[in-house]
């Protein structure tokens, strides 16, 4: 089977999966969502996240302006306002300020929101704490919604119920996320399809040692957020085009931005305590031996003989979608 087949195949296993067991843990979810909300709140993950997470490029932010353009015909000039939900350190609340007279951005973190602030080189933008579940603005108030890598936590109807009352007639939402992404040495000649399937495969076998109530929200992101289509209560709703991202990376950029993704975080999290529990104490060697990050490098290093150069560098190839819908 071709490589791009074997990803279709494993995306609608994984869309099956998700599906069956929906109903089954969704009590167990709701604990480690809140759980995830306090995980933001550790200030060096806040760090991490904002050292080594990608931007969005302008790509995203045209395809998306094009998309709001599209169905408001009428505008002339910049748009009043835009909510950036789950805004993080306030990457893409950046990107799209310019479009826009005044701009939100609202995380339940207050370390994010303290980074956001930190960065922000703009008197119309403000960031502040707020949930996705229960937005502080008026009805009809707010021309575009965004929310990027973030829509995996929140509880999704809760969202866009509130995300639909607060849009003005003709307003949009953009739902974004992207892939984890596939590690490809520079000097890799070969068929990139092939590198990415066999990433995935290494990827999932990780997942193995997840618990099934941490799977659900990385399953959303598999799904390319399919459940917050499905969801969305208009019928004015599409996916625009994917987009690629490349970005060229470090050995330790690309162990940076793992560490930073949350599922990581989690598998370190419980090796160490395994290795705790069998044997007292956690040694520096102990760590670097249950780091998921350097054993899944480390795996692809085997396959791919030019990463073994410890000053190898990798294009990091990500796919970013969006889901979007106009009230
Ligand atoms: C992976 S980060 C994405 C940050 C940023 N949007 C970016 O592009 O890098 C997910 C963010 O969602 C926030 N978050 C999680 N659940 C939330 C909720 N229910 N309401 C608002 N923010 C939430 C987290 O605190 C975290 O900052």
């Amino acid at each position: 089977m071709s490589p791009k087949r074997d990803i279709t195949k494993a995306r609608l296993h994984y869309r099956k999966l998700l599906n069956s067991s929906q109903s089954l843990i969704v009590q167990k979810q709701q604990r480690v969502q809140s759980k995830m909300q306090r995980y933001y709140e550790d200030k060096e993950i806040v760090q991490e996240y904002s050292r080594y997470r990608p931007l969005l490029s302008d790509q995203v932010r045209v395809a998306v302006m094009d998309y709001l353009k599209s169905k408001t015909k009428g505008c002339q000039g910049k748009y009043d306002m835009l909510l950036d939900v789950g805004c993080g350190g306030g990457q893409a609340t950046q990107l799209f300020a310019s479009d826009f007279k005044k701009v939100v951005g609202i995380d339940v973190s207050q370390n994010q929101i303290d980074d956001a602030n930190r960065k922000n080189c703009y008197d119309h933008v403000k960031y502040q704490v707020g949930h996705a579940e229960k937005l502080d603005f008026e009805n009809d108030s707010v021309d575009l919604i965004i929310s990027v890598e973030a829509a995996h936590w929140f509880n999704v109807q809760e969202f866009l119920a509130e995300a639909f009352r607060v849009l003005k007639p003709g307003g949009c939402i953009a739902v974004i996320g992207y892939l984890p992404p596939t590690f490809i040495p520079q000097s890799y000649l070969g068929d990139k399809a092939k590198v990415a399937a066999k990433q995935l495969e290494i990827g999932y076998s990780f997942l193995k040692e997840v618990p099934k109530e941490r799977m659900q929200s990385y399953l959303h992101v598999a799904s390319r957020y399919q459940n917050v289509l499905d969801l969305m209560p208009v019928y004015d709703k599409c996916r625009l085009p994917d987009l690629e991202l490349s970005f060229k990376w470090s050995k330790k950029h690309v162990l940076g931005f793992m560490r930073s993704m949350d599922m990581v975080v989690h598998l370190n999290e419980q090796r160490y305590n395994e290795v705790l529990q069998k044997n007292g104490e956690v040694t520096y060697d102990d760590v670097k031996k249950i780091d998921v990050a350097i054993d899944y490098f480390n795996i692809i290093a085997k396959e791919f003989s030019e990463l073994q150069n410890p000053d190898a560098t990798v294009n990091a190839l990500f796919q970013v979608f969006t889901v979007a819908g106009s009230k």
